[in-house]
């Protein structure tokens, strides 16, 4: 298969929409990296680099510890677009005044548009287009032979262009789904300025990525700890495509999976990626160290310390090992630090914690730069079952930190059983794919009860259900009646210890969605 290499480059200067720009982009099928805004840059030409982003940021152009760019990013030839604060550094770095503005322009805003071609082509025909704003200081001399395109009430220069038509500054942000025609923008952008073609697909990233890492590993091995979450699962396929047995996934079942969990995992990996995996059953190990514990954060802790140290041991089993794989995704990277550059440390990430340093393993992360649906949609075209691809989320300390209190054999069973019925459930209702997640927690209390004619005292479960779209915020899901009834019913006759159920109706915030 033939594909592009042409990309677009976006140069991060901190803000919280950079990916969103990255993914607006390959959304019309043109390929774009979000790189620190100091990334050493070189001949942009010569890597195909059809156009840069220079993204918004919190800093100020005038502050003395401001990102720049050098001056040189403007003159190579190559089309420019500065978004918010990439607006202001291109007006600062070609003469032109910044100043603080008098008042912040946040959220909705509506710009008349000047001058309809190239960037703004389309936009502003009929009325005034409605932008998203986000910003402090204003632009107040623009460089020489540069023009405005469009003013809003507050922003008089709320987009410009250079004398050449090849640089562009909006002060909105096209890449949030508020900006109306943002879509349209970054469009313009892409084909009538940089002249792109939108040929790249998920193919074309999976083709790029399996010459990338085969570059990069050579003829070293790769360790890769799968969870069985879509993310390590996805980077298993595409390293089995990449390097075949040069990889070696260790699945380390910690005893606090979801019932059944553990034998999925392997028969996806085994049968259809056919990887030889390694599993290891460390039930007893985890068990032995949680005794006792009830505080969430030491189960935590000490659940990944277990982790690291039976992921260490069997990856020095293997010969040749040069590289750790993980499953990181671009939320799980620091937004906040990360335009400070190629050394900002990056969140590790929290199921594999702290597994880099121990092992002095270089990481391959080759899911950095996408969202989780994306995640998914790679996973598709990678070929692996929908059941592993839109598998709901599920934390690294498993069950641990969904049964409250002690954690004990006896408990992680009971909490399996009751867990595998909201499932079935959840699943017979064709709800699985649109909720967030769906599980059940064990509550460390007892309740009265009657069954039969017996006075009972056993535990409460509660049931979670909740709609998110990346875990930060969530409501919870407003399951039918009938459906809880079932699940309810089910839990008290067919789970021996459960003899009361609730549903939880908190969101977040100020709830979390996991119970600890
Ligand atoms: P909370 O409970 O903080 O969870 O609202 C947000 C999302 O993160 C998941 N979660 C974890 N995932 N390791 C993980 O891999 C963890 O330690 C962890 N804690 C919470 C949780 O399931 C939800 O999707």
């Amino acid at each position: 298969m033939t594909y592009s290499k042409q990309r677009i480059l976006i140069l991060d200067f901190g803000s919280q929409y950079t990916q969103l720009i990255a993914r607006r982009i390959r959304e019309c099928g043109v390929y774009s990296e979000i790189r620190p805004f100091n990334h050493p840059l070189g001949d942009l030409e010569a890597q195909q680099i059809l156009g840069v982003v220079l993204s918004g940021g919190p800093a100020s152009v005038y502050g003395s510890d401001a990102p720049r760019v050098e001056r040189a990013v403007l003159e190579a030839g190559v089309p420019v677009l500065g978004i918010c604060y990439g607006l202001q550094l291109i007006t600062h770095l070609m003469g032109g005044h910044v100043v603080p503005g008098d008042r912040r322009e946040y959220g909705r805003a509506e710009i008349e548009v000047l001058e309809q071609a190239d960037l703004l082509h389309g936009l502003g025909v009929d009325e005034l287009e409605r932008v998203w704003m986000s910003h402090g200081d204003r632009i107040e001399r623009l460089p020489e032979g540069f023009v405005p395109l469009a003013r809003s009430r507050n922003s008089p220069i709320a987009a410009f262009r250079d004398a050449s038509h090849r640089i562009f500054g909006v002060q909105f942000h096209p890449e949030v789904s508020h900006t109306e025609h943002g879509e349209l923008l970054l469009r313009n952008f892409l084909f009538r300025i940089c002249h792109a073609s939108a040929d790249w697909t998920m193919g074309s990233f999976i083709d790029e990525q399996i010459e990338h890492i085969r570059e990069r590993v050579g003829g070293s091995n790769v360790v890769l700890a799968l969870s069985g979450g879509v993310d390590s699962t996805v980077v298993a396929a595409l390293l089995a495509r990449a390097i075949g047995h040069q990889l070696h996934p260790i699945f380390v079942d910690n005893g606090l999976l979801r019932a059944g969990e553990g034998g999925r995992v392997a028969s996806v990996i085994r049968e259809q990626l056919e990887l030889d995996l390694t599993v290891i059953d460390a039930t007893e190990r985890f068990m032995i160290a949680l005794d006792g514990v009830v505080e969430p954060e030491q189960k935590r802790k000490i659940i990944g310390r277990e982790f690291v140290d039976v992921f260490q041991e069997e990856a020095h089993r293997i010969q040749n090992v040069a590289f750790l794989a993980q499953g990181t995704l671009y939320p799980d990277v620091i937004e906040s630090v990360s335009f400070k550059g190629p050394s900002a440390t990056i969140k590790t990430h929290h199921n594999v914690g702290g597994l880099p340093e121990h092992l002095k393993l270089t990481l391959i992360e080759p899911l950095r730069e996408l969202f989780k649906d994306e995640v998914r949609r790679l996973g598709v075209a990678l070929g692996l079952p929908d059941s592993v691809v839109y598998r709901q989320p599920f934390p690294g300390p498993g069950l641990a930190v969904r049964i409250l209190g002690e954690v004990t054999m006896a408990r992680v069973r009971l909490l399996q059983a009751a867990d595998q019925i909201v499932q079935e459930e959840v699943l017979a209702a064709g709800l699985e794919r649109s909720l967030w997640q769906s599980f059940a927690v064990l509550l460390p209390i007892r309740t009265v009860g009657v069954m039969g004619d017996e006075r009972t005292y056993d535990n409460v479960a509660a049931i979670r259900a909740v709609h998110s779209t990346d875990g930060m915020t969530a409501d919870w899901a407003r399951l039918p009646y009938e459906l809880l009834e079932r699940m309810s019913s089910r839990m008290t006759n067919e789970v021996p210890g459960i003899s009361r159920v609730v549903y939880d109706i908190s969101s977040k915030p100020p709830s979390t969605i996991e119970w600890e």
